[in-house]
């Protein structure tokens, strides 16, 4: 049996349930691509969602341990399984894993073809893993579920997060007029990628600063969501990717929850926007993969501007 070295869960918890070990490698199935993991993404709350280690995004699935976290690589294809076509051996490689299968903290992970897209060659491998969950969130909650036209008035809920860095860049590409809130701290920098108002969340109000925004964005949920309605437009839109808001407001505004989906037309958009120069995704701290369960403990802090990256080999 061939062996690797990956994070593994053997029983549903928190970063303590984590182990770093020697685990069997995969082999591709059908349809799927084995990856060499160069970089892997981890994410807030991911060790509390089912799908990390269930068959189901919703509770109730059947558990399937042990599980390997996250779940966005980059990386170099090593070996594709039957009926795939478009890729080849040694192909550099990113994308977003598909929440009920194993993740990306591994030597190797074999994931569907279908989730891959090449890496922006603008990016390293470490910034390249920091996009995928982030951008697609970002790019889905904008495009897909906001339906953001040029000339729109978008407010983003934690501007300098991994989520709402990537939204305040492409909302600002897409030719949007963008707000967002972040901490004092950040709000400098969340100008720099894009915001023309940036709103103190911890010592301002933002709907006593902000009117007729026409999608906000809400990466936050909580207080901070109720309060949203008053910023919207009649009609407007709000996009929670933190909990279900209710499905109307007043003003016939609209509410919407998601979860993201891998998808490789949303990734090449992603590219498109790198290769532009207009979208760069950011790294807040690269942490050895024999040092995952403790970078997971660390996303409780605040301050982290961005993504924080496994890396793998
Ligand atoms: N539904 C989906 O498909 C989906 C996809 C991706 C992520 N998510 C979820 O979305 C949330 C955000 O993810 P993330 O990766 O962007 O997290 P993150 O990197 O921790 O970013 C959250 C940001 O929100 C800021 N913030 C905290 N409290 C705030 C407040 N009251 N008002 C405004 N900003 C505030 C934080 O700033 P400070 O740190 O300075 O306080 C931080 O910059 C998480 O709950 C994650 O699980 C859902």
């Amino acid at each position: 049996m061939e062996t690797m070295h990956a994070v593994r869960g053997h029983r549903r918890g928190g970063p303590e349930r984590l182990r770093y070990e020697v685990a069997p490698r995969p082999a591709p199935g059908a349809g799927e691509v084995l990856v060499e993991v160069r970089s892997a993404s981890i994410t807030p709350g991911e060790l509390d969602w089912d799908a990390t280690w269930t068959d189901s995004l919703d509770s109730g699935g059947a558990l399937r341990l042990p599980i390997v976290p996250s779940k966005e690589l980059s990386g170099v294809v090593a070996r594709v399984g039957a009926d795939v076509t478009g890729w080849q051996e040694g192909d550099d490689v990113f994308g977003l894993i598909p929440f009920t299968c194993d993740g990306a903290a591994a030597d190797f992970t074999a994931v569907p073809a279908g989730v891959l897209a090449p890496k922006p060659p603008e990016l390293d491998y470490d910034q390249a893993a920091a996009l995928p969950l982030s951008g697609l969130t970002a790019w889905q909650a904008l495009v897909r579920h906001g339906g953001l036209r040029e000339g729109q008035r978008v407010l983003v809920h934690g501007g300098a997060g991994g989520v709402g860095c990537c939204a305040v860049q492409i909302a600002a590409a897409l030719g949007a007029t963008v707000a967002a809130t972040a901490s004092a701290q950040d709000t400098a920098f969340v100008r720099e990628l894009g915001a023309e108002r940036v709103v103190d969340y911890a010592n301002e109000r933002f709907e006593e600063q902000l009117a007729d925004m026409d999608l906000v964005l809400d990466t936050v949920g909580g207080d901070t969501q109720t309060r949203s309605w008053q910023v919207l437009s009649p009609g407007g839109t709000l996009v929670s990717v933190a909990s279900p808001p209710a499905a109307e407001g007043p003003g016939g505004a609209r509410g919407v929850f998601f979860v993201v989906e891998p998808d490789r037309g949303d990734l090449d958009e992603l590219s498109r926007l790198v290769t532009a120069g207009r979208l760069t995704p950011l790294v807040a701290r690269v942490v050895p993969l024999s040092e995952a369960g403790a970078a997971y403990t660390a996303l409780d802090q605040p301050h982290r501007r961005g993504k924080t990256v496994l890396k793998v080999s």
